[in-house]
Parts: structure tokens; sequence; C-alpha cells
């Protein structure tokens, strides 16, 4: 059972479920924690008596914590509203079909046929979210349906279109983590990570691996995490979305047998499909039990954001390796990643990466962005004191459907990085 800490404090949220979404499905939510730093800002300027800056402090807590669970609240309104909005907009192809003229709709009986089984997969996909819901319970430590209705005013939209595409996309990203349907994308972008732990560390028995810290940041729905736990490394994973927390507490702790659930993650777009039995099919998840692990696996995931974790004092050179899978490009200065991962990592620890460079905050209203090329990155990288010692490109894909007509593949970069001493000129 994996150990959900949900205890540190979070900024910046639920940026991302898959990079193909990045850039249009998380705007609302990024600018919602914004106020923080202004509020900082004063507390720097405005008063040095220890009691203002104490209340001041009091405030801003308890703001954080309003806009927690403000946020968190709409995150579970998301997942409640996902049945509905789904059906409404699969109603819209219903009444497009039948204002076909006949001669049309007689070419084409079986798309009615397939609409009203789409409608009856969203039901199946609700089954499994009201699950995900209901069981969040022990993890946010409050009643999900309390929380839901408070305050809650029936005239407002209660989710945007871009809360349900981050619903959709957390499904497909259930079938990138847990489903035998994930197990390419899985064996093209964690498979190298694995190997390069079980080779960095190939003289110590699988047994003697629970001194070996490994974290990995922006974890998702925690497959590569738990994989890492399994092999009988300390793993942490960090992460700071609601959706993906919210899921990888339900999928690692409250699941009880392989295939307990059926989901439908493709039905949401009619587009570029090649095959109608091949899109409606069932995907089975969990294809392991995550509860597997034996009893004396280390393996926890802890919630918030990364730079605000990993950069405090109790962090600084505690891990022997961060491995981060298509994480970087979620910052919004990726030097401060860099230096984030340099700092908590111990010297001669080992930082190990795959992914694009996907920036996530490049075309946000707003929003300030660092982006850098490949190139900009591996030199900012050495200069912060890591030496890369091993270096390719990896074709991946993410939470790609296989047999859509469209697809997208990163030619993502993976390295292997050792902290060494910083070069002089760099502070
Ligand atoms: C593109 S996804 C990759 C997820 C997973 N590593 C995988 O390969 O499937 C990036 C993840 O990083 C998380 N994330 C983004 N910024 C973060 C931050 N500052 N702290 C913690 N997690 C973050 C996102 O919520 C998202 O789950």
């Amino acid at each position: 059972m994996a150990d959900t800490t949900a205890s540190a404090s979070r900024k910046k949220r639920d940026s991302s479920s898959s990079p193909s979404d990045m850039k249009t499905g998380s705007k609302e939510d990024m600018r919602a924690c914004d106020h923080d730093s202004s509020v900082h800002n004063q507390n720097e300027h405005e008063d040095d008596s220890n009691s203002t800056k104490n209340d001041i402090d009091q405030d801003t807590d308890e703001q954080h914590v309003q806009e927690e669970r403000d946020h968190l609240r709409n995150v579970l309104l998301s997942f409640t509203y996902y049945r509905r909005h789904s059906l409404v907009r699969n109603q819209r192809r219903r009444r497009d079909y039948q204002a076909l003229p006949q001669q049309h709709k007689r070419l084409v009986p079986d798309l009615l046929e397939k609409i009203d089984r789409v409608d009856r997969c969203i039901e199946a996909n609700m089954e499994f979210v009201r699950d995900v819901v209901q069981e969040c319970e022990a993890f946010i430590g409050m009643d999900p349906v309390q929380l839901m209705t408070e305050g809650y005013d029936q005239r407002d939209p209660p989710v945007t279109p871009g809360d349900m595409d981050k619903v959709r996309s957390t499904f497909r990203q259930f079938v990138r983590d847990w489903s035998v349907e994930g197990k390419k994308e899985r064996d093209a972008a964690y498979r190298p990570i694995l190997d390069t732990l079980k080779a960095l560390y190939k003289d110590v028995p699988v047994e003697e691996r629970r001194n070996i810290n490994v974290l990995v940041p922006g974890a998702g729905l925690g497959r590569l995490a738990f994989e890492i736990a399994q092999n009988g490394f300390a793993c942490q994973g960090n992460e700071f979305s609601f959706f993906m927390l919210i899921c990888s507490h339900f999928i690692l702790n409250r699941v009880s047998h392989v295939a307990q659930y059926s989901i439908y993650p493709y039905i949401h777009s009619f587009s570029n499909v090649r095959d109608t039995e091949h899109h409606l099919k069932p995907i089975k998840v969990p294809d392991v039990l995550p509860s597997d692990l034996p009893p004396s696996a280390d393996f926890s995931m802890a919630a918030g954001d990364f730079v605000e974790i990993y950069s405090r004092e109790s962090q600084i050179e505690s891990w022997d390796v961060i491995a981060t899978c298509f994480f970087i490009d979620t910052a919004k200065n990726i030097v401060e990643y860099l230096e984030t991962i340099y700092n908590a990592l111990k010297f001669g620890g080992t930082w190990i990466n795959i992914g694009p460079l996907l920036y996530h905050f490049e075309d946000m209203p707003g929003e300030s962005s660092i982006e850098l090329s490949l190139d900009q990155v591996k030199r900012v990288a050495r200069e912060i004191g890591f030496e890369i010692k091993e270096e390719r490109t990896v074709p991946t894909t993410y939470t790609t459907y296989n047999d859509s007509m469209l697809k997208y593949l990163y030619e993502s970069e993976f390295w292997v990085a050792t902290k060494v001493q910083k070069k002089q000129n760099s502070k």
C-alpha cells in the first residue's frame, strides 16, 4: 500500500495530464492560485513587527487553505459532472444524425447504434469515476460529498470545458500507467529509467536496496514510482495535480483485483477512428495489483509543488537518484527545476531524465515561461554541476490511442547525469 502524503502545500496545480493537453486544458487552474505571490511580496515590504507578520502569515495560510479547498471541490465536481457533460455531448451527435435526410440515415444505420453504445460506455466510465471519488476521503481528509455540496450555487456552471478535458485525459493516463494496452508506451518511457537504475545498483541485491532513495517528481498516476519500489528501491513519487493524486490514491490503495474496472477512454472523440469495434473496446485496469508490493517496500506519494517541497532545507542532499519522466518542461523556470534537482541529490547521485521540451507555460496568458532549447538545457545542467554520462534520443508517445489515425511522436531525450562539484564560476 502506498503512503500518500497530502500535507505539503501546493501552488500551481493541475497543469497537465498529457503534453498534448498542456497548452489548452489548464489555464484557469493555474491562475486560481496566482495571488499567493503578491501576498508574500507585501509581507516583505510592509511591516517588520512580528505580531503583524504573524497575522499576515495566518491570513495567508487561511487563504491557502481556502484556495486548496475550493480547488479540490472543483476537481471533485469535474469528476462528478463527467457523466452529464459527456451524455449531453453525445446527444448532439444523436440530434445531428436524426436531422439527416432519410436516404443518408439509411446508409449509416450503425452510426446511431454506435452513439447509443457510447452512452453506455459513458455510464461505465462514470461507475469507475464514482468509485474514485467515493474512495478519496482517506486521502483528502474530509467527506467528498460534503465538500462538493457546501456553498454550491446551482445556477453556476460548476465546471469548465477545460476541467472536462482533464477528466478525459485522466482516463488516457490510466491506460498509459495501469493497462496492458499501455505497456508499449511504458516500455519506451519507463524502461530506460528502470534499466538504468538496475544497472547502477546491479551489485546491490533487491532486498538490500531499501537504503537507496529514488524520487520521481511529477509522478502522474504513479506507475513508474511503483515499479521502482517493486525493484526494491525506496521510492517517493511527487505530484501536485489533484486529478492525478485522487486517482493514484485510488489505484494504489483501493483496488482489490486485476482488471477490476473496464473503462472506455477513447469514446469522447469520433475523429480519426479507424475501426468502430476497436474504438469502443473496453480497457481493463489495473493490469497488475498495486497492493502486491511486499510489506517491506518503501513507497510513498508526496503531494505538492516540486520546487516548494524539495528545495526545503530537510531535502538538501537527501536523494540518491531523481528520475524525471515527461516532467522538466512543466516548469515556468526550468533552471529552477534543474537547481532543485541538483540540490536535492547527494553528491555522486544520479539524475535520470526522459521526455520532450513541450513547455507547459509557453502560451499561457499572464504567466512567465523560460523556454530553453535542448542544447541550452544540457549546457545549464553542466554549469550547475551535472556530468552527463549517457544521452540518446528515444521515440516515445504519450497517452496515445494506438489505433488512431493521428498520433504524436516525441523524439524524447534521455540522459543519465551525475551530481559533481559545481563549476567555480557558477554560484
Ligand atoms: C506530462 S505529466 C507526466 C506524468 C508521468 N511522469 C508520466 O510520464 O506519465 C507531468 C506531471 O507533472 C505534474 N506536475 C507539473 N508540475 C508539477 C510541480 N511543480 N510539482 C509536482 N508535480 C507537477 C503534472 O500534474 C503531471 O502529472
